[in-house]
């Protein structure tokens, strides 16, 4: 069954207050819940039966008013229970049971390693008890917890009100959250807990008490996340005007969590990898994303709980927003040509191969099966690429402007993307009629461009053609508003101006399908740098010769531009050699791509994180991408030869800057610190792609030697993808019999030899999954063995004999009993068949098929399987 945007109907009766009472049971617990019921007078008139959600409960008894409600009057029903309602107004008394310890989906109540938690978004609320589980809902939540006193810390949403002891010796605490909020952000964490605390002013002199929560061995790992948080908390007041609004916030770290971390208001529930951090356990990637996350969960404050969304289609309203939000935070933070380089290499291989896969859809989907299977890089990263381009239309003050009133304007209610985007228009008085096509239609754009030069009149001519391939469910698309920033360069290199005032740099508004834009006053033809630091989700087309690219790498002030130059010119190369394999002939590196790099390792006024960057040859998984069919083996082969072609040829340099930035200094997660080690261990890596003995020695010394796990992982990888195959199972041993006590170490050993293209062989991926450390039923074990091993192992995933399709597709429908949501997001990389060979292409179907002829799937697995084979 499908839910259309197009049904959205107001709620039939609204909940104005709603009291929660647990008694928490691992098998057992019960729950009753108050609720202050009113006919919504917006909703029409009469008195329907009033339908509440509920999925796998246990009903107890139903009470209105105080008295009980005979079974005539109630049903339950497939979704739920449905209660005949006599009066516009009334309480509302359900008893219910439900199971925590056998709730493997990890959505509702459930328990992870003894502790007691919740994850309600989507729609998990309806796990706990019956419900109106829909974000337009919105209601004052009052909640008492009570349990055995092995259970010291009892948390739920807002400000403690109570707290006290039972008669039976048990013990009981009580929350009040005086902000009205949909069921999604109910939060209650219950366990043996450890905390640290610090606190915040905020710019109007508000302490706020901020405390994380951790199992006792974890405690020494909360320091960064609490640092990110205060500067995530400032930042929000300085760029946004938002402050917080709670005297209390809380982040708490658990082990089984199916996403990276909740924003529920004021108890934040956080994987435990995305937001426990020690220099000895966590790597740079590690820290900088426990700093994104902890502030992305943050502004969901404003960007999500003050102001929700009206249903799920509008997902993106807050997710995209706040994607972007914490995107220009890390920016501020860090580098911020970094930064985007990493947020469009994601958008790029993955966005874009959604919109082009079987799952396509807009940002605001028009429909689902199952809301879950629309938490995507679309919505998300597409969705901010969206409000990025808003930003870059109105300019930074006028964006202000925008988000003021928005927030002004919607506070305490459930909206629509429309309405951010009126805000936005009203603010500025714009007109984004056009624009809103954004939200509503799919695909990734290309925009095809040419130039032409008149010496005569020293006029200068670009024409744009945009076009968007068809989707599933639309074949036509209508122009976009694509807002294309545009720099023209001189033969010296220099900016041009653009205009009378002397403007070197445009954002040309694309509006038409064709359209033309001329420029003056050029003394000779200038060189394009074409959608400067992305300046919308689309694929530009230019016929740049390697020259020019070249010239670009080293010239173009705007450094994201650079990196791209860059990569397109490793594109054209291995495209070449892709196509040089194919054909059976001698492979060779184009000599300018080597001495291009050579200059960009050589220039010591770039900051290194990107010269690091700059070094990076595109991903397997971006060719992929790019490609018209993929060539799984050409592709491997290609790379592959690239890339030990480049170590060879810059050997010295290489050694050069490793010794150079090789550094015995204290760690610190600062961004040039982290700059140095990504540069450095870049370098290392491809010393080791050489597999000469000198260079594997400098690894096997960094792993001995290194005091932070940066540079250990980064010298573990590089033993394990090129190193001699006895010496690299004797460091695997040493580093996990170290590591062993510490979760997120062992699931980065997993993942660093599932992910291997030489290490991760199948049939020691499946060893791994034998191994004590491995458990099915925690998300992050399976992202680090099976995960890792079909989006990383692009190799041994592409097995020829179609092996690795099976194995995952095994897994997929091991873990569809367990947990659906895992499951659904499992299977994606076999879905996208048509794109392959046709041989490989096949096998990966015939892998597809099994997972669906594999008995009663889940809705979410379902949804994703059978859209793919259609
Ligand atoms: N709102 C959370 C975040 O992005 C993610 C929740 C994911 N839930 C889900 N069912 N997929 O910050
Ligand atoms: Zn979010």
């Amino acid at each position: 069954n499908t839910v259309y945007l197009k049904d959205y109907k107001l709620p039939e009766y609204l909940i104005d207050s709603t009291k929660l009472h647990f008694e928490l049971q691992p098998k057992g617990t019960l729950v009753k819940s108050q609720l202050k019921v009113r006919r919504n007078p917006a909703a029409g008139a009469g008195l329907p039966p009033l339908l509440l959600d509920g999925v796998e409960l246990e009903l107890l008894s139903v009470s209105i008013d105080g008295q009980l409600v005979p079974a005539s009057r109630y049903q339950e029903i497939p979704a739920g229970l449905s209660i005949e309602v006599e009066k516009p107004e009334f309480e509302l008394e359900i008893c219910n049971r439900i199971s925590p310890e056998n709730n493997t989906s990890l959505e509702g109540l459930y328990l992870s390693n003894g502790m007691y938690c919740t994850q309600c978004e989507a729609e998990g609320f309806r796990k706990i008890t019956y419900y109106p589980d829909r974000p337009d809902v919105m209601s004052k939540f009052t909640t008492t917890i009570v349990a055995p006193r092995q259970y010291p810390v009892l948390l739920s949403n807002g400000n403690e009100i109570e707290r006290g002891a039972t008669e039976d010796g048990r013990h009981f605490v009580t929350w009040e959250d005086p902000f009205a909020k949909p069921a999604y952000l109910f939060a209650l964490v219950a366990g043996d807990l450890q905390r640290v605390e610090d606190s915040y002013t905020t710019a109007s002199g508000r302490q706020v008490t901020l405390q994380i929560y951790t199992e006792a061995k974890n405690i020494g790992k909360c320091a960064h996340a609490m640092r990110s948080l205060k500067k995530a908390m400032r930042w929000d007041e300085e760029v946004y005007g938002r402050e917080y609004d709670l005297d209390i916030f809380m982040i708490v770290a658990v082990d089984h969590f199916n996403m990276g971390a909740m924003e529920n208001k004021g108890l934040n529930i956080f994987n435990s990898a995305c937001v426990l951090a020690s220099p000895e356990t966590a790597t740079d990637a590690t820290f900088q994303r426990i700093e994104a996350i902890v502030a992305h969960e943050y502004f969901h404050n404003w960007s999500g709980n003050r102001v929700t969304c009206r249903d799920w289609f509008q997902l993106s309203l807050k997710e995209g927003f706040t994607v972007f939000r914490d995107a220009e935070f890390s920016a501020d933070m860090n580098s911020r040509a970094v930064k985007r380089i990493e947020d469009v290499s994601l958008l790029r291989t993955q966005q874009f191969a959604e919109d082009a896969g079987p799952m396509a859809h807009p940002v605001r989907p028009d429909s689902y099966m199952e809301i879950s299977n629309f938490y995507t890089l679309t919505v998300y990263e597409k969705g901010a690429e969206v409000v990025r381009m808003i930003h870059t239309l109105l300019g930074a003050e006028g964006f202000r402007k925008g988000s003021d009133l928005y927030f002004d304007r919607h506070d305490g209610q459930a909206v629509t993307c429309e309405d951010f985007v009126k805000a936005m228009e009203d603010a500025n008085g714009v007109d984004l009629t056009q624009f809103r096509r954004w939200y509503s239609q799919a695909g990734t754009p290309v925009l095809d461009v040419t130039d032409s030069y008149d010496e005569a009149s020293g006029s200068y001519t670009l024409t744009v053609r945009q076009s968007c391939p068809p989707t599933p469910g639309q074949k036509e698309k209508l122009p976009f508003h694509i807002p294309l920033a545009l720099g023209l360069l001189s033969a010296e290199g220099k900016d041009l101006p653009l205009d009378e005032a002397g403007n070197t740099q445009l954002v040309l508004p694309v509006t038409e399908a064709e359209q033309t834009f001329h420029f003056s006053g050029f003394a000779e033809k200038p060189l394009p740098s074409l959608l400067r630091g992305f300046s919308a989700p689309v694929k530009v087309r230019y016929d740049y010769s390697s020259e020019q690219l070249l010239f670009l790498m080293r010239n173009d002030s705007d450094a994201f531009n650079r990196w791209d130059a860059g990569q397109r010119l490793a594109f054209a190369a291995l495209g070449q050699l892709q196509k040089d394999y194919r054909n059976g002939k001698t492979l060779q590196l184009q000599p300018e791509l080597v001495e291009a790099y050579r200059s960009v390792l050589r220039n010591r006024d770039l900051d290194p994180a990107l010269v690091a960057k700059m070094l990076a040859l595109p991903s397997e998984q971006t060719l992929a991408e790019e490609a018209e069919r993929i060539d799984a083996e050409a592709i491997i082969e290609a790379r592959k030869f690239a890339r030990h072609a480049l170590a060879e040829a810059l050997k010295e340099d290489l050694l050069e800057s490793y010794r150079r930035l090789h550094k015995d200094k204290p760690y610190s997660p600062e961004a040039a610190d982290i700059a140095e080690r990504s540069l450095k261990n870049t370098c290392l890596d491809y010393l080791c792609a050489t597999e000469d003995a000198d260079a594997l020695l400098l690894a096997q010394q960094q792993f001995d030697k290194a005091a932070n796990m940066t540079d250990c992982a980064a010298a573990l990888a590089a033993l394990v993808n090129y190193g001699n195959e006895t010496d690299v199972d004797k460091s695997l041993e040493t580093f996990y019999e170290r590591w062993k006590v510490d979760t997120q170490v062992v699931e980065l050993w997993f993942s660093l030899q599932s992910g291997s293209a030489r290490w991760g062989t199948l049939e020691r991926v499946q060893t791994l999954m034998a191994h004590p450390a491995f458990e099915l039923k925690n998300p992050n074990k399976v992202r680090a063995v099976i995960g890792a091993f079909a989006n990383r192992n692009f190799a041994q995933f592409h097995r020829t004999d179609g092996s690795g399709f099976e194995f995952v597709a095994q897994q997929v429908i091991a873990l569809d009993k367990l947990n659906p949501q895992i499951a659904a997001r499992l299977v994606i990389p076999l879905t996208r068949w048509k794109k392959y060979s046709s041989a490989l292409g096949e096998k990966m179907r015939q892998s597809l098929e099994s997972v669906m002829q594999s008995g009663k799937l889940s809705a979410d697995l379902y949804e994703v399987v059978s859209k793919s084979l259609q």
